[in-house]
């Protein structure tokens, strides 16, 4: 397929385009290098720099059948500190892309919301069924534009995938996990494994859970590439899903520091500090519907392979 894939440059897109490259797809990339970096765009694909929402220019005579909309700033905090930030790029860019596939008939959108549109939930295993209720601004720029695409599906603009990607962890190579500026647990648990960082700051030791840490489903960012095969060869114009991508296993926020001191051999300092903003204590997705529909199955659901994975292209580590 001819495809547009914004935000490559970044730490999900450029694995997700390193991997579509191999499936033998046709791939322009679309990034502003406002996070990511340019080295990271694989090669193989045709780089265009710009906001999302100035896409027209690149659509118009391209002749995509598919977009796979990575781009987006993605940080919690940032998001508290400046929500019409995460407004104006996260919603209305998304929605200036949406607008720019009509006239040349781009007619299907993948597009990678976060599990923050979960919010705080009540459920133990979050499914697509469960009730959003966002609680901060990055969750709730989500939700809106995945409301929208939703809507556009439903009024037939297009066909649309949500796929809800829990926690991003790992690397494919020498790409993923790569950040301006650092907010990862397992890039940063790092750095303090290489001395980088003098200790690993635990946000929160007051949480419902059994080591009162927070839990996450962490999921190899592989097995999210690998979820976008499937998935643009599914649904027709007029359909819309949204599929949640996690290995429904929970990983409470010291496990991660554990699996680096044996993945690394080195000791890992820890401290603890009062919760951040906005952060929800348990976050485990059920990937039944995943598993299904698109036919995906994860294939590396331990943490300690995603820390092996990204260590190894850490430049700093220790022989
Ligand atoms: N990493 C995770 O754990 C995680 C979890 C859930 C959802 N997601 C979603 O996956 C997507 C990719 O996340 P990531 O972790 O790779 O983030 P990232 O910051 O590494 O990459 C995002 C890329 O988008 C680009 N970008 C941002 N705004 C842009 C704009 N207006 N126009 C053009 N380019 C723009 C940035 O330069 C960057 O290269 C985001 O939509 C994010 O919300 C990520």
């Amino acid at each position: 397929m001819r495809l547009l894939v914004t935000g490559d440059a970044g730490d999900i897109g450029s694995v997700v385009v390193a991997r579509l490259l191999e499936e033998g797809h046709h791939v322009t990339v679309f990034d502003d290098l406002s996070k990511g970096y340019r080295d990271t765009v694989p090669a193989g694909a045709r780089f265009e720099q710009g906001r999302i929402h100035d896409t027209a220019r690149v659509i118009d005579g391209a002749g995509f059948e598919a977009v796979v909309h990575l781009a987006a700033f993605s940080r919690v905090g940032e998001s508290v500190e400046h929500p019409a930030r995460y407004e104006e790029n996260n919603v209305l860019g998304t929605a200036r892309l949406c607008n720019a596939t009509q006239t040349p008939g781009v007619n299907k959108i993948i597009i990678s919301p976060t599990a923050a549109v979960y919010g705080e939930p009540v459920v133990a295993i979050i499914t697509e069924e469960t009730k959003t209720a966002p609680v901060n601004p990055y969750g709730s720029s989500n939700l809106a534009l995945d409301n929208d695409l939703a809507r556009r599906a439903h009024a037939g603009e297009c066909a649309a995938i949500n796929l809800h990607h829990f926690n991003v962890a790992g690397a494919y190579g020498s790409y993923g996990e790569r950040h301006r500026q650092e907010t990862h647990l397992v890039p940063i648990a790092l750095e303090v494994a290489t001395g980088k960082r003098a200790s690993l700051t635990i946000f929160g030791d007051d949480f419902p859970t059994s080591d009162v840490t927070r839990v996450r489903d962490y999921i190899h960012v592989r097995d999210i590439a690998n979820a976008h095969v499937p998935a643009l060869a599914a649904q027709e114009v007029g359909q819309h899903d949204i599929v949640n991508l996690g290995n429904c296993s929970r990983f409470s926020v010291q496990d991660v520091p554990e699996a680096v001191r044996n993945v690394t051999g080195h000791l890992l300092p820890t401290k603890i500090s009062p919760r951040r903003a906005g952060a929800p204590g348990v976050l485990v997705a059920s990937n039944e519907r995943a598993r299904t529909h698109p036919v995906w199955i994860p294939e590396l659901p331990d943490v300690t392979t995603m820390v092996e994975n990204v260590w190894r292209f850490v430049p700093e580590r220790a022989a």
